[in-house]
């Protein structure tokens, strides 16, 4: 018989698996604690927006017309823990409010109430991105709190997914990592991840300190590219070199690669940021810490783009205050295809010059609403025409698809300066410089 998958939490990572594993063809019940996201799920709504992932749901959510009828969501553990063989644990694990510590909370507590009602053999695999040593502290409770002792079993599977390609990355990972205790655990997950693996993906099995580590690990070295390749803009800066050929060349040696070198304000988000805090706070606790002190230097090197960000601004401006000069802001997710404006740096240099005075005005093609929850004094507009009109000075700090097609000449007309400055290094500066603007990016030669 078929294995019945359950997935607890229905943010952005669960509702992505849960409805991927309804794909794969298994019969999923997904919980949330919250009614209204279980309330929107069973309608087939996504509370974020994530290309392909409302498509999905629509295809297997219970009640659809001409859904698979696959996937169905609760709020009752006790209904989960009598449905479900395997139960993914996808809450989320944000940053301690004022430390660099993983706040395990919603872990703890999502165990804490599965626990008591599994009575029989079940695997709950966690896929959170948590503290090394978490997973064991974890299996230690479920055998001492599940009614079924030992044969409720505990696995660790990482998750690996980018926002923007979430589906994609859930149903074709570039590998799958489990971190097992038994032979009967490991089964189980080749059964979940058969289809994947049966197309390629990698199935790489560990113990549980080396799951918990790859994903970790995986995060430092994305933030560690990225913050070499805008220290390469800082030289380039200082030196009259240009950072985006440099990252072309040195990218064509297969040992380097060419992703993740794209110089600008660095990285944002719900993840790389506050995984690589906690990646060293964790490494402290267990006197690891000399071993990951140049993420302190990644971190440092990438909050200080966002203030060089600014200080370009302001020398684009003519290096006086910010007063009363009107700046137009294309962008305010964190990266494009997404509407998470979690640790943006886009709004943290938008913020940053509002409050020095400028009068800014936003446009961003999908984190308009998230970006007023959390900015309302900004001002916004309806097109990025709209933010253009009267600038001062014009700043592309999230490089979505759109922000490369507008055409220069028109928003020549509409500003008040033909001045832009590339935050992302993502468009072509010829193109620009050609239709009257002064271009300028990080680490690039100013003409
Ligand atoms: C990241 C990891 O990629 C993913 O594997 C993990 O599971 C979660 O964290 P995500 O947060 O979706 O995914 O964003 P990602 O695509 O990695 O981009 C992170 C940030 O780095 C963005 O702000 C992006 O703009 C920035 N970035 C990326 C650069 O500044 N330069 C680059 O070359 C690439």
């Amino acid at each position: 018989m078929a294995l019945k998958i359950t997935v607890i939490g229905t943010g952005y990572l669960g509702a992505t698996h849960a409805a991927a594993m309804a794909e794969l063809g298994f019969e999923v019940l997904g919980l949330d604690v919250v009614p209204e996201k279980i309330e929107m799920l069973q309608r087939g709504e996504v509370p974020m927006y994530e290309p392909g992932l409302q498509e999905l749901l629509g295809k297997h959510v219970a009640g659809i017309e001409g859904s698979s009828g696959r996937l169905r969501f609760t709020t009752d553990f006790a209904e989960v823990a009598a449905f479900g063989d395997v139960h993914f644990l996808c809450v989320n694990t944000p940053q301690k409010h004022g430390e660099y510590a993983c706040d395990m909370s919603y872990v703890d507590s999502a165990l804490a109430s599965l626990a008591p009602h599994l009575t029989g053999p079940a695997l709950v695999v966690g896929k959170s991105t948590v503290p090394v040593g978490s997973a064991d502290r974890l299996a230690a409770y479920l055998t001492e709190h599940a009614p079924a002792g030992h044969e409720a079993e505990l696995a660790w599977n990482p998750e690996f997914l980018r926002e923007g390609f979430a589906v994609e990355d859930t149903l074709h990972p570039d590998r799958i990592v489990v971190g097992v205790r038994s032979e009967r655990a490991e089964k189980l997950l080749r059964e979940v991840y058969a289809t994947p693996v049966a197309e390629g993906s990698p199935f790489v099995v560990t113990d549980f300190p080396t799951a918990e580590l790859v994903k970790t690990s995986a995060n430092s070295f994305l933030a560690t590219k990225i913050s070499f390749i805008n220290a390469m803009a800082e030289v380039c800066e200082a030196a009259d070199g240009d950072v985006a050929k440099l990252a072309e060349a040195i990218g064509y040696d297969d040992r380097i690669g060419r992703k993740f070198l794209r110089a600008g304000i660095g990285f944002g988000g719900g993840c790389l940021p506050k995984d690589i805090r906690a990646f060293m706070a964790r490494a402290g606790e267990l006197g690891a810490d000399q071993a990951l002190t140049f993420l302190r230097e990644i971190d440092s090197i990438n909050m200080r783009q966002r203030g060089q960000m600014v200080e370009l601004t302001r020398q684009a401006l003519g290096g006086g205050p910010f007063l009363g000069k009107r700046i137009a802001v294309l962008g305010a997710t964190f990266k494009p295809d997404s509407d998470d404006v979690r640790d943006s740096p886009a709004l943290n240099v938008a913020g940053q010059v509002h409050l020095q005075g400028a009068q800014v005005t936003v446009y961003d093609p999908k984190g308009m609403d998230n970006a007023r929850r959390l900015f309302p004094t900004l001002g916004y507009a309806d097109s990025a025409l709209e933010a253009v009109r009267g600038a001062d000075v014009v700043l592309h700090l999230t490089e979505w698809r759109e922000f490369r097609e507008l055409d220069p000449q028109v928003l020549g007309e509409a500003a008040a300066a033909r001045v832009i400055l590339d935050g992302r290094n993502a468009l072509d500066p010829t193109l620009w410089r050609k239709a009257g603007w002064t271009y300028r990016a990080m680490g690039r030669p100013t003409a």
